[in-house]
């Protein structure tokens, strides 16, 4: 069974024991509603450090919507159950007031990274994310932590943050799991209806393609109308964005001149999907 840990003090004597054996800690940090996606980044921990916490906080302070909230899946016996075979050193299940107790003030922020896409469409929403990875980082004092590039954005504000603030955790990137049909996995796919997952899919095709084209010397523009195109035919009724950026700087760009990754935010049905695929 899977070591589970709800309180600060008894994960703190765990972390403490183990660094006083010399013994390095990896941090997977998670919303729990585990997946294969999550599963592959506790691999990566598992092959890459001594001792390996997974942690699972639905975190409020990243929510744009009660609603959203609310409606975020928990699967917490689920959870336990498909982390037992991989042996985690301990599960940190904190709650509310363990992470956020009466007063809390403080809020991390990470500028110039987060003004475009996911920061631009969802107000708040990487401060909630940088604040608790922080917290996560100091209570865990992980020498490592395991992030996957599904969400390219948030590997990138991360580890700004770790840098800044000295925090001496390297943040490890991984890849992107996919469905066999493509679609990245994420725990938002459990909200998707029959009909919707059938379409989802789409997002991943219509980025391929405008990859191929972009490859092919086609510009940005032209290619994202066709491909925005694609997608409503599929049934998705907003494409909040689907850009060509530096990987580096997450600048805009027209051409991949540059190390450049296609990255897309688009509404199937009720449920926000993203994406993002290297071009080149
Ligand atoms: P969550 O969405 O649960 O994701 C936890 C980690 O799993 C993140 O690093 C995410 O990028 C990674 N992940 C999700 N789907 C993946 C996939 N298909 N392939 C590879 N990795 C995948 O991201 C968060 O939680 C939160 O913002 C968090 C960092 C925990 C802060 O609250």
């Amino acid at each position: 069974s899977v070591p589970i840990l709800r309180s600060l003090p008894d994960l703190r004597a765990a972390v403490a024991g183990w660094k006083a054996a010399g013994e390095s800690v990896g941090v997977v940090p998670t919303m729990g509603a585990l997946h294969d996606g999550h599963l592959s980044l506790v691999r990566a921990a598992k092959a890459g450090c001594d001792r390996v916490i997974v942690t699972i906080f639905v975190n409020p302070k990243q929510f744009n919507s009660a609603e959203d909230l609310a409606n975020y899946p928990r699967t917490e016996t689920e959870d336990a159950r498909k982390l037992a075979p991989l042996a985690v050193d301990a599960v940190y299940v904190p709650d509310g007031e363990t992470m956020y107790p009466p007063g809390f003030a403080t809020t991390v922020s990470v500028a110039g990274l987060t003004d475009v896409l996911c920061g631009a469409m969802r107000p708040g929403h990487f401060d909630g994310v940088a604040t608790v990875v922080t917290k996560l980082f100091t209570q865990t004092r992980a020498d490592r932590a395991y992030f996957g590039e599904k969400d390219y954005q948030q590997v990138q504000v991360v580890t700004r943050l770790a840098r800044d603030l000295d925090l001496g955790v390297t943040v490890v990137p991984c890849p992107t799991i996919r469905e066999e049909d493509g679609l990245a996995m994420s725990s938002r796919n459990l909200l998707l209806s029959d009909r919707a997952r059938v379409w989802a899919p789409e997002l991943h095709r219509a980025m391929e393609e405008m990859a191929e084209g972009l490859l092919a010397g086609g510009c940005a523009s032209d290619l994202r109308s066709q491909a925005v195109a694609r997608l409503e035919r599929a049934g998705f009724t907003k494409v909040e964005y689907l850009d060509l950026r530096a990987c580096e700087d997450l600048r805009l760009l027209e051409r991949p001149e540059v190390p450049a990754r296609l990255l897309a935010a688009a509404w199937l049905a009720g449920v926000r999907l993203i994406d993002n695929i290297a071009v080149g």
